[in-house]
């Protein structure tokens, strides 16, 4: 992310202080990740002190500060959707993406998670991908998925 278009965040927050956490949401939003470099300016722009705003991005889970892939790929592993198949879904994906739960690919293409219940129980196994659900999973559907990020 270039230092222009942080620059143009803040601004559209008007450099007010208080936006903080809408600041970082949008960098997080765009670039997928907060790299240091624009942790120190959104800290120099906004007269946050540096640890302020290392307390806030490392605080919520929404905000990553290691490079993810462009699309973000999360496998429930929650007791229904084990029960029903998920780990099968999980390695075929693996597989696939041939990088495991936690990792990004090399191209930053695709990060991988697993976690627990997403709250659709009935419907698992579930995977989710760039927020969008996707429900009764097989890993020949999985397949079939993750084509359509290609
Ligand atoms: S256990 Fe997977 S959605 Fe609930």
């Amino acid at each position: 992310m270039d230092n222009d278009t942080i620059d143009q965040i803040i601004d559209r927050h008007e450099g007010r202080a208080g936006s903080l956490i809408h600041v970082l949401m949008e960098i997080q939003s765009k670039n997928h990740w907060i790299p240091r470099e624009a942790l120190a300016k959104v800290s120099q722009k906004l007269g946050v002190p540096f640890t302020r705003v290392m307390q806030i991005a490392t605080f919520y889970k929404t905000f990553s500060l290691t490079p993810q892939g462009h699309h973000e790929v999360h496998v429930c592993t929650g007791t229904s959707c084990h029960i029903r198949g998920s780990q099968r879904v999980l390695d075929k994906i693996q597989s696939l993406l041939g990088i495991r739960a936690g990792e990004t690919d090399s191209n930053s293409k695709f990060s991988l998670a697993k976690g627990n219940c997403l709250g659709c129980c009935t419907l698992g196994p579930e995977i989710v991908v760039d927020g969008r659900h996707y429900a009764r999973m097989t890993p020949e559907k999985a397949e079939e998925v993750l084509k359509k990020y290609n």
